[in-house]
């Protein structure tokens, strides 16, 4: 055994959800998505990827999106006061493409308490898209506290820390290729 994997025994509890669950599923919502921006007639879908637990997830979803499309990112934090987050977002790269008049569809890793992306949604709308859209590969509506529309969800999960498949534990962990719980004694 690697000493790599031997320390990820030391944070790694079950595994939640595989490759090819993950594969599978991600197939099927690229195909909705497609079926679904066909029928509304989309133009040019811009996809905007939430830096940067989205990246796994957004690499494989979009290569099942059969429509013409453009690619942006996004960065942000929340501010934090002491351990809660206030529910303020603050923009760290924004977008490099105009979304006015234009089809967007956010992609997230997860949403958990849903903060971000209502946040996200507010400002996004204020530039005046034809339509926005949220897809996430996860969500935990237990721990929701404020109403966010989820158009597009790969898997509900219970309260768990998960980490893997583009979503970290302190920064690390984003590139396992699935989707693991993090074993609450591994949390300092
Ligand atoms: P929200 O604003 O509370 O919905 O937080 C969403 C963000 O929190 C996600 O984009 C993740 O970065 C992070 N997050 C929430 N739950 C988890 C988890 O179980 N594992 C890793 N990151 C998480
Ligand atoms: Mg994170």
């Amino acid at each position: 055994m690697q000493p790599w994997q031997e320390h990820l025994d030391e944070v790694l509890g079950e595994v939640l959800l595989d490759e090819e669950t993950l594969a599978k599923r991600i197939a099927e919502l690229g195909e909705q998505i497609t079926r679904d921006y066909e029928a509304a007639n989309t133009q040019e879908l811009v996809i905007v990827g939430i830096l940067r637990g989205s990246v796994v997830f957004l690499s494989d979803l979009i290569r099942h999106i059969q429509l013409p499309l453009i690619l942006d990112f996004m960065a942000v934090s929340s501010y934090t006061k002491g351990t809660k987050t206030s529910g303020v977002v603050r923009i760290l790269k924004d977008l490099s493409t105009a979304i006015d008049g234009k089809d967007v569809l956010i992609v997230e890793d997860i949403v958990d308490t849903g903060l971000t992306l209502k946040n996200l949604g507010e400002i996004l709308t204020a530039r005046h898209p034809r339509s926005l859209r949220i897809c996430t590969l996860l969500d935990k509506p237990s721990r929701r506290t404020c109403e966010v529309m989820v158009d597009y969800r790969g898997f509900e999960i219970e309260d768990k820390f998960v980490i893997g498949f583009g979503l970290d534990y302190d920064d690390m962990y984003r590139h396992l290729p699935f989707v693991g719980v993090l074993k609450a004694d591994a949390v300092e």
